[in-house]
């Protein structure tokens, strides 16, 4: 029902300095495998097919990851190595990718803009590839969102309780649970302090969004930090229209700081270590 995801990565990735000076942060791997690969087959597993990449300088091996190595290829054709490269083979099989490059960062809700040229007049998912989530196969945090968007039609966030002090470093939600772990958001704050936040129900790296959001984005002023801020253009949109806000089941590591990211690291090879 839902074809394009979206993955913004333009951003400097600055808590992985100096990893990220000269390499993208959605390529950081967890053992063996890039974040947004995991992004990727997430967005698969949910029913898209196109993939639209916000990029900005020094991306590229994002984009050369998702295509073909000759060389490579060459190399290994007929090894036994060619089985460590099924899985990414099978996503260029699967799918098709465009990029588009954000030229100055200005924040989150900036680059979803930036890419309404990719996306156009349909309803999209967003993947932050440095939330890592992880939940039984098939039942992926994102093909949850698919399945409730199918319900109602709207912008939807994905979003887990975290501790009252780590609240400022997301944007929080307030609203009313019309179902089991749906809220219907009336309030949405970015990074607020902890003794000014609506509640700890924090907004992670998903949310399925509805192309009016465009419209809305354009005629967004930048907020807090002096970014353009996609929970501002959210607001907006519950002040007329429903959106809502969902507890995912599964796990989320957040990939984009060093506690999260080794976490990660030991959980995976933890899995890994099992099964070989
Ligand atoms: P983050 O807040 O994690 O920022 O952005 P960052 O630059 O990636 O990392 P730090 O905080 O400096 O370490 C959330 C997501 O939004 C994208 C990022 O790539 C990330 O996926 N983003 C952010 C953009 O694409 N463009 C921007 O201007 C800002």
């Amino acid at each position: 029902m839902i074809k394009k995801c979206l993955f913004p990565a333009a951003g400097y990735g600055t808590r992985f300095l100096p990893a990220t000076k000269a390499m993208p942060k959605e390529m950081l791997p967890i053992a063996n495998k890039p974040l947004i690969q995991y992004g990727v087959e997430e967005a698969i597993e949910a029913g898209c097919d196109t993939m639209a990449i916000v990029t900005g300088r020094g991306k590229r091996a994002i984009e050369d990851h998702f295509d073909i190595s000759y060389e490579l290829e060459h190399q290994i054709n007929g090894t036994n190595k060619e089985q460590s490269l099924a899985g990414i083979r099978t996503i260029m099989q699967t799918c098709r990718f465009s990029y588009t490059r954000q030229l100055e960062m200005k924040g989150l809700g900036h680059a979803i803009h930036t890419a309404q040229t990719l996306i156009g007049n349909e309803p999209f998912c967003v993947i932050l590839a440095d939330d890592l989530c992880v939940n039984a196969p098939g039942m992926g945090v994102l093909r949850q969102m698919v399945d409730l968007y199918a319900k109602y039609q709207c912008c939807i966030v994905a979003i887990e309780e975290v501790a009252l002090a780590e609240v400022h470093q997301y944007g929080v939600i307030c609203g009313q649970e019309i179902a089991n772990g749906v809220y219907q958001v009336s309030d949405m704050v970015e990074k607020p302090k902890s003794e000014e936040a609506p509640s700890n129900l924090a907004v992670i790296g998903r949310y399925i969004l509805t192309p009016d959001i465009f419209e809305v984005l354009k005629n967004t002023p930048p907020g807090k930090n002096n970014e353009i801020q996609i929970t501002d253009a959210l607001l907006q949109q519950a002040q007329s229209k429903l959106v809502l806000a969902y507890k995912f089941q599964g796990k989320r590591y957040d990939c984009g700081n060093m506690h999260g990211f080794v976490q990660a690291t030991n959980d995976f090879y933890h899995l890994y270590a099992q099964s070989h």
